[in-house]
């Protein structure tokens, strides 16, 4: 217990927003990693269930398990002593606002995360109110839904026509109101990521979503330069450091500097 008292906070996520620092995050998924983007002075490290893809081989996020994700966490838990942790809900585990409850219960007390992150639209809205009716932070991931690849055929940019981007607006700041403390927009434009920020009295997480955030998160892998197709929205950080924990340095300052995500990394 005691060393949790270190660990940054809602409330200091809050405060970076509210002094204009940009809030630094990535994805963590096991104990080493977690240590050195820690050390590194990464704000908030997501255990993403892009570890389907990224760890397991899976084609797509949607396979990972809840007892999958508690494992994961756990680890990622025991490596960070400031970060704040963020568990992803995996795909099907909060399908109504019970078993919504019942694992991001697991979540907080099996594995000891801070917060925990569903995919979402306006039909999730009950279940952020149930969430946070129950003191448990969540964040509302918007935009890009990979969880959702099938139905949107494929991973592409979301909210480009005018109708969409409304309805993401709106979708935004109903989730809000229901209780969610973080937004993420993945894969928007940067105009409408800063029109979510303007309206938002939350932090607004971007990755691919240009830089008009209060923060940036990428994909680990991605920023090692080791998965096979780098997005356009992510950099390799290692290409020009001197070892691991240099790029994650080197990226923490390029957000905290504004210099990224840049023009080329937007849409
Ligand atoms: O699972 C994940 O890694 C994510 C990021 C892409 C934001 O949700």
């Amino acid at each position: 217990m005691a060393e949790d008292t270190a660990r940054l906070t809602l409330r200091d996520l809050a405060r970076l927003k509210a002094r204009g620092e940009k809030i630094a995050m990535l994805t963590a998924y096991d104990a080493t990693f977690a240590a050195v983007l820690d050390r590194a002075g990464v704000e908030v490290l997501l255990v993403g269930d892009t570890l389907g893809p990224l760890v397991q081989g899976q084609p797509t996020t949607l396979p990972v398990s809840m007892d999958e994700m508690v494992y994961h966490c756990r680890a990622v838990v025991r490596g960070a002593r400031r970060a704040l942790v963020m568990a992803d809900m995996p795909f099907l585990s909060y399908t109504d606002a019970a078993a919504a409850l019942a694992n991001a219960g697991r979540l907080l007390k099996e594995a000891g995360v801070q917060m925990v992150k569903l995919e979402c639209s306006p039909a999730q809205e009950g279940i952020v109110a149930a969430l946070a009716a129950e003191g448990i932070p969540v964040c509302a991931h918007l935009g890009l839904r990979p969880q959702s690849v099938h139905k949107l055929g494929g991973y592409r940019v979301q909210g480009r026509d005018p109708a969409a981007a409304e309805a993401l607006l709106e979708a935004a700041a109903r989730l809000e109101a229901a209780g969610a403390d973080l937004l993420l927009l993945e894969a928007v434009p940067a105009a409408l990521a800063g029109r979510v920020r303007a309206q938002a009295g939350v932090p607004v997480i971007g990755i691919g979503a240009g830089p008009d955030c209060d923060g940036q998160v990428l994909v680990l892998y991605d920023l090692l330069g080791l998965t096979e197709r780098l997005p356009r929205f992510a950099k390799n950080f290692l290409a020009e450091a001197d070892g691991v924990e240099a790029a994650v340095r080197a990226y923490v300052a390029a957000v905290k500097t504004g210099r990224f995500p840049g023009p080329e990394h937007s849409y």
